[in-house]
């Protein structure tokens, strides 16, 4: 039974496999080329908790710009958190970078799972889908989309988060020894396109012969998903202090630690994700309103009201002028690119 669902699901990969940018074709020989497991662990770190759609042109940005893992060792901090911009969850493009050096100091990248989980940033997802994807080791590659195909396979009723350990085993026990990372990659595109989380097409599926969750009915009810949280209402405020009839704008780079660390960024009234901000502007002055932006983050939903001022003083703090023509190139966060928008064009 195990043989014949890995089987099926390579057979149906062979077939189906969606053309990505970082993948080989099916059952490919994998190349000797260091750059190789370098395209892997980025598109799997740009993957995380973010759609194929939208990392297309953030990884053919990264490896236009920087090939091999040696050459973004050897950029600088400011130029990687500015190409990242845009794709959120920051912190993983700190921990890339660290990556990097890190892998270009040891000569490349590792080939087991247990040393890919050592590196910077590299969790058991990301260590098992290199091992495999890169390098053709067994591992057991468990993301979300894996987590709802297996959990409906075998109908395991347990709510997550809890249910990951059966999930887990349930995915060790179909995984081949052999291509076990096309297997991984098969299981991704059965849950990307018809194991989808509200209709799942099992008309179309190779595996459906095999699924419990099918045989039950209903298999959209899996995984059953833990009752959600409330997530609290925060409000800030941001500031957008010009220059020469607002032909520049005042840029801070946020602290390397905490939210949206690293990144260039508009000041703001020091509002978190656990408490609203003060309102206060940097400094004093006639601020008017330019309207607010809302933004989700995973612990808070944001309104953020956009002040501006024209000044001839200078802030306090460290910071830039930026030449308003040019504000897309400065890397901002999301939501600040958001507040830029509501700007007017400069004089
Ligand atoms: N999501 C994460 N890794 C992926 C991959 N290698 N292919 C498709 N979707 C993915």
């Amino acid at each position: 039974m195990t043989a014949s669902i890995s089987a099926s699901l390579l057979a149906w990969y062979d077939e189906h496999a969606r053309d990505l940018p970082w993948r080989l074709p099916p059952a490919s020989a994998l190349p000797e080329d260091p750059a190789w497991p370098y395209r892997v662990w980025l598109s799997e770190v740009m993957l995380q908790q973010t759609t194929v759609a939208a990392v297309k042109p953030y990884f053919a940005k990264f490896i236009a710009i920087w090939p091999t893992v040696e050459a973004l060792a050897a950029a600088s901090d400011e130029a990687v958190m500015a190409a990242w911009a845009g794709l959120g969850y920051y912190s993983r493009a700190r921990n890339l970078l660290k990556c990097a050096r890190v892998v270009a100091e040891r000569g490349g990248f590792p080939d087991t799972e247990g040393e890919l989980r050592q590196l910077p940033g590299l969790g058991d997802y990301t260590a098992a889908a290199i091992a495999a994807i890169a390098f053709g080791r067994r591992a057991v590659v468990v993301d979300a989309n894996v987590e709802r195909v297996v959990a409906r396979l075998f109908a395991i009723e347990e709510p997550l988060p809890k249910a990951r350990t059966a999930i887990r085993a349930a995915t060790d026990v179909i995984t081949p020894d052999r291509r076990a990372g096309d297997f991984a990659q098969g299981l991704m595109d059965l849950g990307s396109h018809l194991c989808t989380s509200r209709t799942p097409r099992c008309l179309l599926c190779p595996l459906s012969d095999a699924c419990a969750g099918r045989k039950a009915g209903e298999p959209e009810r899996l995984p059953v998903k833990p009752a959600k949280k409330a997530v609290p209402d925060r409000r800030g405020a941001a500031f957008w202090m010009t220059r020469h009839a607002g032909a520049e704008v005042w840029l801070v780079t946020r602290p390397a630690n905490g939210m949206l660390g690293g990144m260039r960024a508009l000041p703001d009234d020091g509002w978190t994700a656990r408490a609203d901000g003060s309102g206060e502007p940097p400094i004093a002055g006639d601020w008017r309103s330019l309207g607010a932006v809302r933004h989700g983050f995973t612990h808070a939903h944001l309104t953020l009201q956009v002040l501006a001022l024209e000044t001839s003083g200078q802030p306090e703090g460290k910071g830039e002028w930026w030449p308003v023509s040019r504000i897309d190139e400065a890397g901002l966060a999301t939501l600040f690119a958001k507040a830029a928008r509501l700007a007017p064009a400069a004089d």
